[in-house]
C-alpha cells in the first residue's frame, strides 16, 4: 500500500500531460514559456487573488515575499513551531529572527490569542516584529478571522503558508488568499503537486506583485535589459514543464478534493472515539494534505505504527520534533516546555495513507489494524 499514490493519478492524466510536454519540447521555451503565465492566470482565478507569481518551490514562495518586503536582520517574524522546517528556515535565510507561537488544542494551527504576547516578547528582545506566518497544517486553513484582526492590532502583516492548505477554504475563501500574501508548494506529495519542485505566491497588492517578479529573477529591473539589477533576488522560476503538468492536475483538482474528503470521512467514522481524529470546524474545509490523528500517548502511537508496519501499511510522524527543539534552532534559546501543545502533539501524532484514490477496502484494512492495536 502507498502512503500517497501518484501512479493512479498519473494514469488518469498521462495522455494529456504527455501532449503538453511534447508541445514544450517542440516550442523550445523551457524557461518562462507560455504555459507559465497560463498557469498563473488560472491559479489566481482559482485562489481568488489579483496576482499569482509561480516559482521554483514552496520554500522560495515563502522566501520571496520576505525578501520583497525587505525583512532582514533585527526583524522578528512569528510562526508556529509545529510545522515543516521550511516555514521557519526562510525567516532565518532572510536574516530575521523566528519567534515561535504555540498551536491551538483541537486544531494543529497557530493560536491567535498568543500572538500579541509573542509580539511583546520580540520587542522585549530588541527585535522589530514585522510579519506573521500562520501555517494551514495538514490541509486545514488557520483561523484567519482572528489572525487578520490580531495582526492589524499589532502592526504586522500576514504571509500565509498554504503549502499544505491549498484547496482548503475558510468562510468560502480559498487558502492562499489570506493576509497580505500567500505561498504554496507544488512538491509532488502536496494536494496539488507537480513532477518535481514548484510553488506559487498569491497577492492582491500590485506593487508587491511587481517586486516579487523582480525577486524571482535575480532582482532584475522593469526595463528590457535583463542584466539591469535593482535588488538582490534569486533564481526562483517555475519550469515550463512543471507549469504544464500543473495545468492538467488543476483540471482534476476539485474532483480530487471531493475524493480526499470521502477518504477523511471514512477514516473518521471508523476511528472517532478510539484515537483523536482531526475535526474540521464549521466554516472551514480541509484539502486533507495529511490525515493526522493523535494517540493517547507515545507508547500507544509506537504500538499502532508498529502494527501498521507489520501489516505492510505505511504511516508517518509529522512532526516528531517541534522546531524550537531542533538542533538548528538551539541558538534561539528556547527550552522544552516553552510550547506545551506543540510538544504534546509531537509526542502523539501520526499520519495515515491519504490520497484521492485510496480504496474503501484499504481504508477498512487500515482502520481494522488500528482498532486491533
Ligand atoms: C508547511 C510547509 N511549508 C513549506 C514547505 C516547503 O515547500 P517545498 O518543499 O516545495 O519547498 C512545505 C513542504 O514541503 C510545507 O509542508
Amino acid at each position: 500500500m502507498q502512503f500517497i499514490d501518484l501512479i493512479t493519478q498519473k494514469n488518469r492524466i498521462r495522455e494529456r500531460v504527455m501532449q503538453r510536454l511534447e508541445a514544450i519540447v517542440d516550442h523550445g521555451q523551457y524557461v518562462m514559456g507560455p504555459e507559465v503565465p497560463e498557469l498563473e492566470k488560472q491559479l489566481a482565478a482559482y485562489v481568488g487573488t489579483k496576482h499569482c507569481v509561480s516559482c521554483s518551490s514552496g520554500t522560495d514562495a515563502l522566501l520571496m515575499p520576505l525578501m520583497a518586503m525587505g525583512v532582514g536582520p533585527g526583524d522578528a517574524v512569528l510562526t508556529t513551531p509545529f510545522t515543516f522546517v521550511a516555514t521557519a528556515e526562510v525567516i532565518s535565510l532572510a536574516g530575521a529572527t523566528p519567534v515561535f507561537v504555540d498551536v491551538l488544542p483541537g486544531t494543529f494551527n497557530i493560536d491567535p490569542d498568543l500572538v500579541g504576547a509573542a509580539v511583546g516578547q520580540a520587542r522585549a528582545k530588541g527585535l522589530n516584529p514585522k510579519a506573521l506566518i500562520p501555517v494551514d497544517l495538514f490541509g486545514l486553513p488557520a483561523d484567519y478571522g482572528r489572525l487578520e484582526q490580531v495582526a492589524a492590532e499589532n502592526g504586522i502583516w500576514i504571509l500565509e503558508d498554504a503549502a499544505q492548505g491549498f484547496g482548503g477554504t475558510f468562510r468560502g475563501r480559498r487558502a492562499g488568499c489570506f493576509g497580505l500574501v500567500g505561498a504554496t508548494s507544488f512538491f509532488p506529495a502536496k494536494p496539488l503537486g507537480c513532477y518535481g519542485d514548484g510553488g506559487a505566491v498569491f497577492t492582491d497588492d500590485d506593487e508587491l506583485d511587481r517586486v516579487l517578479r523582480s525577486v524571482r529573477v535575480h532582482g532584475q529591473g522593469d526595463g528590457d535589459d535583463k542584466y539591469f539589477n535593482v535588488r538582490i533576488g534569486i533564481n526562483g522560476r517555475l519550469d515550463t514543464m512543471q507549469a504544464a503538468v500543473l495545468l492538467e492536475k488543476l483540471a482534476i483538482f476539485d474532483d480530487e478534493l471531493v475524493a480526499r474528503q470521502r477518504v477523511a470521512d471514512a477514516y473518521s467514522s471508523r476511528l472517532r472515539g478510539r484515537v483523536e481524529v482531526p475535526e474540521v470546524p464549521s466554516g472551514y474545509t480541509s484539502s486533507w494534505a495529511q490525515y493526522s490523528v493523535l494517540a493517547s500517548c507515545t507508547a500507544e502511537r509506537e504500538r499502532i505504527m508498529g502494527a501498521l508496519q507489520q501489516a505492510g501499511i505505511p504511516s508517518v510522524v509529522y512532526y516528531r520534533i517541534p522546531l524550537h527543539l531542533q538542533k538548528a534552532y538551539l541558538d534561539l534559546g528556547y527550552a522544552k516546555g516553552d510550547f506545551p501543545i506543540s510538544e504534546d502533539f509531537s509526542s502523539r501524532v501520526f499520519s495515515l495513507p491519504m490520497h484521492p484514490y485510496l480504496k474503501d477496502e484499504d481504508i477498512e484494512e487500515i482502520c481494522a489494524v488500528i482498532l486491533k492495536a
